[in-house]
């Protein structure tokens, strides 16, 4: 046991002296590292697909703070891609993607069996990051729940409220459900690939969940992730998971239980001190200091740091911040955090 990789250690219900630790977005825009390898690429997407380079910003991370663990550098927007949606990235503004409102339009969605040749270059990522990572750092794969993936898919870009998706929603359900239902299953192979090319966790981000209320909580996020879930864990029944339903609020608790998986991502929404009360006693929690701090440091960011740490501190937890780091962030903040977490 003790051999093991600190995440997988977390991930498994060990409760560790020192959380391990990893950021999200942690190859991005705030380093000027990552910003020359784009550069060199071209764009993001070509970036994305294009392993040699994509293996090497996954690495730059690493290499300049020593985190616990790698995530593959990708987007979960590749998977729509996959399944024949347009997709492109406006500078300054984010993603745009051809729109999906009519059962035509999912009908017409590449099979689930085709994916895989627009998806290769990502399994060919993580096969090279397999061989070059340190033997202590554990391998993320991840991709996008069904509703945020969703999200994108019918509103053909970022929007503040998923205003779109929720009307397809309410107004053609069936259009909606089957749709959900093509990217659950894409969801399930390009995971079960990523595994199999050698990610050693795997982690679903559902970026968008908190604008799903009540019942559609349960029906749009817990219940696609749980199909998620127990599909890969029939296939892969070692790979830890950890689901990140952000936004979830009070919702969070029993998630644990009703998603199946491994460790519970937490947004900065929720308190440490609440969530060890009502999350952590399910399993693994990740989390959550707030991304902002990566910009202002200082000894707000150490007292925070600190009393995430001393919070979580009497079960597993794994320490990251609640959503992505901002390209504003400095970097010699995030070696803050790190000397905070380590060494008290
Ligand atoms: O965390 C990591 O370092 C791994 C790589 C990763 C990226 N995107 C790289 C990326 C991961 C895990 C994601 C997830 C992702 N992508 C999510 C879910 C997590 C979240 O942030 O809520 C979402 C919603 C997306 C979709 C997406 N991709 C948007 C909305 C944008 C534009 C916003 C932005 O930050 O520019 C992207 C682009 C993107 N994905 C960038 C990176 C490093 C920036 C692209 C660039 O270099 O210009």
């Amino acid at each position: 046991m003790s051999q093991q990789k600190t995440i997988l250690r977390a991930l498994a219900g060990e409760t560790l002296p020192t959380p391990p630790i990893w950021m999200m977005r942690q190859a991005g825009r705030y380093l000027p590292e990552y910003k020359a390898t784009r550069a060199q690429a071209g764009d993001f997407l070509s970036l994305c697909y294009n392993p040699e380079l994509a293996a090497e910003v996954t690495l730059q991370p690493i290499r300049r703070y020593d985190f616990d663990a790698a995530i593959l550098f990708a987007d979960i927007l590749l998977l729509p891609q996959a399944l024949g949606a347009d997709l492109w990235f406006v500078t300054g503004e984010g993603p745009r993607l051809s729109t999906i409102e009519t059962m035509e339009q999912v009908e017409n969605l590449r099979p689930v069996d085709e994916i895989d040749e627009t998806l290769s270059p990502i399994y060919e990522t993580v096969r090279i990051l397999s061989g070059e990572l340190p033997k202590k750092t554990t391998l993320i794969g991840f991709a996008g729940a069904p509703w945020t993936v969703a999200t994108y898919m019918i509103a053909g870009q970022g929007t503040p409220d998923q205003g779109p998706a929720h009307a397809l929603k309410d107004q053609h359900r069936d259009v909606f459900v089957a749709l959900m239902d093509r990217i659950t299953e894409g969801t399930i192979e390009y995971l079960s690939r990523q595994i199999d090319a050698g990610a050693e966790v795997v982690k679903v981000f559902d970026s968008w969940a908190g604008s799903l209320k009540g019942q559609d909580f349960q029906d749009f996020s817990v219940a696609p992730i749980r199909r998620i879930v127990s599909a890969l864990k029939s296939r892969h029944p070692d790979t830890p998971i950890i689901a990140f339903p952000r936004g979830a609020g009070s919702k969070y608790e029993g998630l644990h239980v009703e998603m199946g998986a491994d460790c519970i991502a937490l947004d900065e929404g929720v308190s440490a001190e609440w969530a060890a009360k009502h999350v952590q006693i399910g399993g693994c929690v990740q989390g959550n200091l707030a991304s902002p701090h990566m910009v202002t440091g200082g000894e707000d960011l150490v007292r925070e740091t600190r009393e995430i740490c001393d919070a979580l501190s009497n079960g597993p937890h794994i320490f990251n911040l609640g959503h992505g780091i901002t390209p504003d962030a400095n970097p010699d903040n995030v070696q803050l955090m790190i000397d905070t977490v380590r060494g008290g």
